[in-house]
């Protein structure tokens, strides 16, 4: 982190001279950590191309040829086997990884869920959840943030769509998830070389154990619901597969959709805001406006509390751009194309990552400084659509954007009002890209009373 001028540029790793070679990629620094090993060039210019094994692997950057993938050619771009032979044993074929007629039934299914009315009506039990965490904060010390964000937003995911089952609510369901997902986001060298069953060392091992017991629990969850569902989320969409499918691939479609919410729902919500407070704690003049306008929004109805949220809005959007929770995404395009005057055939793979285009310097001035005025109202006309992707775009946009939103902002206004944060001397914050973009051991700040 360096301080100047009042300028806050927060961390982000070092860039070599030159992308490293495509097996150094596979074996070193950038297999441990997607975000890490990646060139000053590769934030300046638009294109380049990797082959990896044999597998050819195309990193567009400019705003054309993302909203080609995500929106005007997007029936060519699949979600890559790879990946879903990769995620499946976790997330099955739910939502984020079902393809054509089964993608868009599910996608209909749970739209009303996600829709601008249900997800005001959860706003009180956001609020409930951020107020039950602060109570476990000292009034002055040290916490981890993003073990704190990690446990809101799981008690929510379980709350908002599951009525809050306890068994998805545990310490160590908690474990298990993150032993899961960091296994997935590990095991991409066997995957690449063909041997995505092979699981080497202990977190591999601990992956499957977790993925086990998640899969294990839904399952015991939702033959506990049957047909007939029950009255939330989880209720919903089991009485409409059923009504759909065959009654066992209903069930297991609604335990692939219940483990896809499950984990998609809290995770990412999670690291935005781990990464929103490390960036207030690095500006106390953001922090302190951003705090006055939280405690007098506090006062009026729970319902539209993120309207009155304005500025912490775009303190949100520039955590999202800085650190997208989902810094890549992949598509295996399925007959040739061209993309920026560059061929693309039929099963190769084009990567998108939010994290570069982010971070790009023909697309934002000083990229790499905290600055939420670039999110001001009216500024987005200087903008591309597709310049700032932190849930995708397109018909497969994150059907969620708008419940994590909300969520985000309650959360955030609740514990602004609640504390004031500080980064403590000294602490070392490393940006770790797996799966999710999250902080490497956690993220410590300094709390003390307002
Ligand atoms: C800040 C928080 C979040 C971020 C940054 C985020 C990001 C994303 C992105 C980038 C995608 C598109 C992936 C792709 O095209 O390959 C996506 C899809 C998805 N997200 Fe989110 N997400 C967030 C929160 C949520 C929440 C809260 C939920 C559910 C409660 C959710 C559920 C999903 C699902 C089910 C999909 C797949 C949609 C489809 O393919 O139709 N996400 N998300």
């Amino acid at each position: 982190m360096t301080q100047a001028e009042g300028a806050f540029f927060p961390v982000r790793p070092v860039r070599p001279q030159r992308l490293s070679s495509p097996l150094r990629s596979l074996f070193g620094e950038h297999a441990r950590n997607s975000v890490a090993g990646w060139s000053e060039a590769a934030f300046r210019d638009w294109y380049v191309q990797r082959r990896v094994l044999g597998i050819t692997v195309h990193i567009p950057r400019h705003p054309d040829a993302v909203q080609r993938v995500l929106l005007d050619n997007v029936a060519n771009y699949e979600k890559p086997r790879l990946v879903k032979r990769l995620i499946a044993p976790l997330i099955g074929r739910g939502l984020l990884t079902a393809e054509g007629e089964l993608w868009r039934t599910q996608r209909k299914l749970v739209a009303a869920s996600f829709a601008p009315g249900a997800v005001s009506r959860l706003t009180g039990l956001m609020a409930d959840a951020a107020e039950a965490r602060v109570q476990s904060w000292p009034e002055s010390g040290t916490i981890d943030i993003a073990r704190a964000a990690t446990h809101t937003t799981l008690a929510i995911i379980a709350d908002a769509l599951f009525s809050g089952d306890p068994r998805l609510n545990s310490a160590r369901a908690l474990r298990h998830i993150e032993d899961a997902l960091i296994a997935v986001g590990q095991v991409r060298v066997t995957a690449l070389l063909g041997m995505p069953g092979i699981r080497i060392g202990h977190v591999a091992r601990a992956g499957e154990r977790g993925r086990r017991y998640m899969r294990a629990m839904l399952t015991e969850i939702v033959r506990e619901r049957g047909a007939d569902g029950g009255p939330d989320f989880l209720g919903g969409i089991l009485r409409d597969l059923h009504a759909r499918f065959p009654p066992r691939e209903a069930e297991t479609l609604a335990i692939d959709n219940a483990a896809t919410f499950y984990v998609a729902g809290h995770e990412t919500t999670a690291n935005a805001l781990a990464w929103s407070i490390y960036l207030l704690a690095g500006d106390q003049a953001v922090q302190e406006r951003a705090r006055a306008e939280a405690r007098a929004a506090l006062h009026g109805p729970a319902e539209t509390l993120p309207e009155r949220l304005p500025y912490l809005r775009q303190i949100l959007d520039e955590a999202l751009r800085l650190y997208p929770p989902v810094p890549r995404m992949e598509r295996e395009a399925v007959n040739a194309d061209e993309l920026s005057g560059h061929a693309i055939r039929r099963g190769q793979i084009v990567s998108l990552w939010p994290w570069l285009i982010h971070r790009h310097e023909r697309l934002w001035d000083d990229p790499d400084r905290f600055d939420p005025e670039r999110f001001a109202p009216g500024r987005e006309r200087a903008r591309h659509r597709f310049q700032y992707l932190p849930f995708g775009g397109g018909p497969r946009v994150c059907v969620g954007a708008r419940f994590a939103t909300v969520e985000a902002l309650v959360i955030l206004a609740h514990w602004l009002a609640a504390r004031r944060f500080a980064l403590p001397e000294g602490a070392i914050v490393e940006p770790l890209g797996s799966v999710t973009l999250r902080p490497k051991g956690g993220l410590p700040v300094q709390v003390t009373p307002i």
